[in-house]
């Protein structure tokens, strides 16, 4: 198997980077060659260090509302190391239509809410405040869009009645460092192709089990399954 030279792109904590450089072992169909900064105070390039892996920073204000500026040099940057498939791991700026065109299918987001709930910023204190049952995350394709494009994985969690921001958060976190080691190997397995808009992933199981919440008493559950 060739591995996909991957880039990760962040501005900050870089949880979810870690989370797929610790799944990034050899037989892994993605290798992190690069990881890439807006920002020179992301604590996330410290861990990538540590892990031997390569850094770069290409810092965003210093282009001033340049957009195509910045990202050309982010492209120099990339392009220096081979990169050949980028995920976005709480990377905080928005791509041009331009950039996120020359790497179409190629280029991959994690975000905390269920799309298409909750886009943009603040997503635990929105559902909290909708109060939803069921939060969770999404890792998609990246179209020119802002939090858009085809779903590949969805992680549910709970709301609980006493969850504060911070708490949901915390649930939704741990759900994202599952989900994206595994969304991000489909694609740079070749697992993920689009159809009608929408992407398709071959070769992997289907969770088949609701989650509810609140959950039913079990007798009521056992009714409601045995007249089916
Ligand atoms: C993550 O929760 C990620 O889903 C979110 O930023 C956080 C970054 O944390 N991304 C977005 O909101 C993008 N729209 P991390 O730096 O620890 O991975």
């Amino acid at each position: 198997m060739k591995r996909k030279r991957l880039g990760l792109l962040i501005s900050g904590r870089g949880s979810n980077m870690a989370a797929i450089l610790a799944a990034a072992a050899p037989d892994y169909p993605a290798e992190p060659v690069l990881v890439l900064s807006n920002r020179a105070d992301a604590a996330g390039l410290e861990v990538a260090k540590a892990r031997g892996v390569p850094t770069a920073v290409v810092e965003s204000r210093a282009f001033k509302g340049d957009r195509a500026g910045f990202e050309a040099a982010m492209e120099a940057v990339l392009g220096q190391h081979g990169v050949e498939i980028i995920a976005l791991a709480g990377f905080m700026r928005v791509l041009t239509a331009d950039f996120v065109r020359r790497w179409e299918g190629r280029l991959i987001n994690i975000h905390p809410s269920l799309l298409p709930a909750f886009p943009g910023l603040d997503t635990h204190a929105r559902a909290l405040a909708a109060g939803v049952r069921l939060h969770g995350c999404t890792v998609h394709l990246v179209t020119a869009g802002v939090d858009e494009g085809p779903i590949i994985a969805q992680a549910a969690v709970p709301v609980l009645p006493d969850d504060t921001e911070a708490s949901l958060a915390a649930r939704v976190l741990a759900a994202e460092h599952r989900l994206y080691p595994a969304a991000l190997s489909w694609l740079a397995a070749g697992q993920v192709r689009l159809a009608a808009g929408r992407a398709v992933i071959t070769g992997v199981d289907s969770a088949v089990d609701s989650l509810l919440n609140p959950l039913p008493r079990a007798a009521l559950l056992s009714t409601q399954c045995s007249k089916v």
